[in-house]
């Protein structure tokens, strides 16, 4: 894989996810599967069943957070699109771009809307995602770009134009899943790929009453629980595995310590898993957890910091009557 691909007259797309390196990669989880606690990396959920999945968790009742931030979009889409004076919307971590309609909607509405840079780990959802917005956006160029945000940032694709603004989105709480240090590394990073008056919109979960916290990664349908579980089954496909998903359950707790959601899959029993993939064999013990995900719960205060650990200075924090998601629009200083 690797390099770009005209997919139309309108479309491009890059696939940098598979130049990899897949020793390394092989390495590291061999690394999380056999520390303690153990871990799989949160990226591993994301094939296209577990994409599915998580879609529907985002319609889920419990799960407040999607509709939240697409009623924040909503209600201030027009004020962002203005601020930011763009012309191209960049998104990371892009998944179904499904509540990037709302921004492109105002861009469109503006008059400013040049293009869209889709960038997302899974091929199969950016593919999908593509599809949808071409049929919605005959007109609208599109370069999307399956990378790794700690591989392949350096190479979005430059503006159309040098003058070009660009307004570029981490929504959806995707920062929320990674520790502080990677958190501010990953905002860094982000501020390389911009130029001063380009503007960025970062998606928070906020820290609020723990009861409805746990039900978000609770709920009663147990679409959470078989997202969780799918990982394995990702696993067992990638690198030759034997998980049982039916050996493990999920639970999802908040720490209040740490204000993260904490996503684990617990053993129901002893037992030996073989990754032939990975060469390895894992002994797990019954009540044994293998940590899946975190998701970090923010402050005003935090994202202010985090922001400007990577130059940013926010100009705009918008969230909802409930004070349940924040959206901090913030400018390249
Ligand atoms: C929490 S979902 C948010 C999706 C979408 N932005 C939304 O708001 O619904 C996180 C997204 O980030 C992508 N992602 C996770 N880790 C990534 C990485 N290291 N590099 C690029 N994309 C990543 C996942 O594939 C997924 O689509």
């Amino acid at each position: 894989m690797g390099g770009g691909h005209q997919l139309d007259e309108h479309i491009t797309i890059d696939v940098l996810a598979g130049d990899r390196d897949p020793e390394a990669e092989r390495q590291e989880l061999r690394r999380l599967l056999s520390d303690r606690p153990r871990q799989i990396p949160s990226h591993y959920f994301y094939d296209g069943t577990g994409s599915s999945l998580f879609d529907r968790i985002t319609r889920l009742p419990e799960y407040y957070l999607t509709r939240t931030e697409a009623a924040i979009l909503e209600r201030n889409a027009a004020r962002i699109v203005r601020r930011s004076g763009a012309h191209e919307l960049v998104e990371l971590g892009s998944g179904t771009s499904t509540k990037t309609r709302i921004l492109l909607d105002a861009m469109a509405e503006a008059g400013t809307l040049q293009r869209y840079l889709p960038f997302d780990v899974s091929e199969p959802v950016v593919r999908d995602a593509i599809a949808a917005l071409a049929a919605r956006y005959p007109e609208l160029g599109i370069h999307a770009v399956v990378g790794d945000f700690f591989l392949h940032l350096d190479q979005i694709p430059d503006r159309i134009q040098p003058g070009n603004r660009r307004l570029v989105l981490l929504i959806g709480s995707t920062i929320g899943n990674f520790e502080a240090p990677e958190a501010t590394a990953l905002i860094r990073r982000i501020a390389q790929t911009m130029q001063t008056g380009d503007s960025f919109l970062l998606g928070v979960d906020l820290v609020k009453d723990e009861s409805v916290l746990h039900a978000a990664y609770n709920d009663t349908e147990g679409i959470t629980a078989r997202f969780n579980l799918n990982v394995l089954d990702v696993l067992n496909f990638r690198f030759g595995g034997d998980f049982s998903t039916c050996l493990f359950e999920h639970r999802a707790f908040y720490d209040r310590a740490r204000e993260r959601i904490e996503m684990r899959l617990v053993a129901l029993r002893d037992q030996r898993v073989r990754l032939t993939g990975l060469d390895l064999e894992l002994e797990i013990e019954a009540g044994e957890e293998i940590l899946t995900e975190i998701s970090c719960k923010y402050r005003r205060e935090v994202v202010v910091d985090l922001l400007s650990a990577g130059g940013f200075e926010l100009t705009d924090w918008l969230t909802d009557d409930d004070r349940l998601f924040g959206l901090a629009l913030a400018r390249r200083s």
